[in-house]
């Protein structure tokens, strides 16, 4: 037998590993699998980024709940060159210093925001030299990943923060901002309906019994380095997985990673359903 067939060239090398690194190679975060509303949403951006500059920039709010994909899909923008030079990127999660919205922003373009001697008045939301940089750099967007976490503050902070976003869409700097965040984030936006209404809405839903959804697992098996082939996509399996994690992107994900270092534990080299029943019950104990 053709060991290996089902999987992408790239992924069949890993197949003369160990067995423990190729278990270090199924929990690595290290593939992606395209699906059709990922892909969409890249598209979107991509259109968003190419439209000339104008009074108001088109924006963009995903709204996925945990573990429905968001960031994934974010790395993914960073990861495209063509892309990822005309963006900005913000973690509103990452922040171990603390910094508020704004100085998050300027410290995301290079720009110092921290109290100094550059002349900013209290009521200036962002430095004078952050226009200069976007225009020099031809940045076009910025990408909010947990968006709602600017928007779970006080309301006067949050009231602040709504207007700097307002303010990045408007034409001095006619940044497209891209939200990506849970449905606080949208409720939140939606105090300023001016401002709401700049956001064209994309909703991320969990999988269900799909054409693209099997597509998907078939993306994910042809890079799991197992020795069989599994019929991820199969009826059974497929009818399996939405039934054990109601659809949400991470279970399914975490749940055939478990299952897949079981298979390279036993031996058995392909994901069963009594594979997955383990996986389910103990997922670390492989
Ligand atoms: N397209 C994909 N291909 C393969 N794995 C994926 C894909 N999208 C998401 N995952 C997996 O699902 C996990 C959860 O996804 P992600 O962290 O992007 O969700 P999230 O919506 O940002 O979650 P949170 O709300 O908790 O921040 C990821 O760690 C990754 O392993
Ligand atoms: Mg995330």
């Amino acid at each position: 037998m053709n060991a290996g067939a089902h999987l992408t060239p790239e992924r069949r090398k890993l197949l003369m590993l160990s067995d423990a690194r190729r278990i270090g190679e199924v929990q690595d975060d290290n593939f992606y699998i395209e699906y059709p509303a990922s892909s969409k949403i890249i598209r979107v951006i991509e259109n968003m980024l190419d439209v000339p500059r104008r009074t108001q920039a088109p924006c963009l709010m995903v709204k996925g709940d945990g573990g429905t994909g968001k960031t994934s899909i974010v790395n993914q923008l960073m990861k495209t060159p063509s892309l990822a030079s005309r963006l900005v990127f913000v973690a509103m999660n990452v922040n171990p210093y603390s910094l508020r919205f704004n100085e998050l922003i300027a410290d995301a373009l290079g720009v110092p925001s921290a109290a100094g001697g550059y002349g900013r008045s209290r009521k200036d939301l962002l430095p004078k030299e952050l226009a200069e940089v976007i225009k020099l750099r031809n940045i076009r967007g910025i990408v909010i990943d947990e968006f709602h976490d600017a928007m779970l503050v006080p309301r006067p902070e949050q009231l602040k923060n709504l207007s700097l976003i307002k303010g990045l869409s408007n034409q001095i700097y006619g940044l497209s901002v891209i939200g990506f965040g849970t449905k606080e984030a949208r409720n939140a936006l939606s105090f300023d309906a001016q401002l709401s209404r700049r956001f064209y809405k994309i909703d991320l839903a969990d999988w269900s019994e799909t054409e693209s959804f099997r597509s998907f697992l078939a993306g994910i098996e042809e890079n799991l380095p197992l020795k069989k082939s599994s019929n991820l996509d199969g009826p059974e399996i497929t009818g399996y997985l939405i039934e054990k994690t109601a659809g949400r992107m991470d279970q399914v994900v975490n749940l055939l990673k478990a299952a897949a270092c079981y298979a390279i534990r036993t031996g058995e080299e392909k994901i069963t359903i009594d594979i997955l029943n383990d996986a389910v019950a103990r997922p670390w104990s492989y």
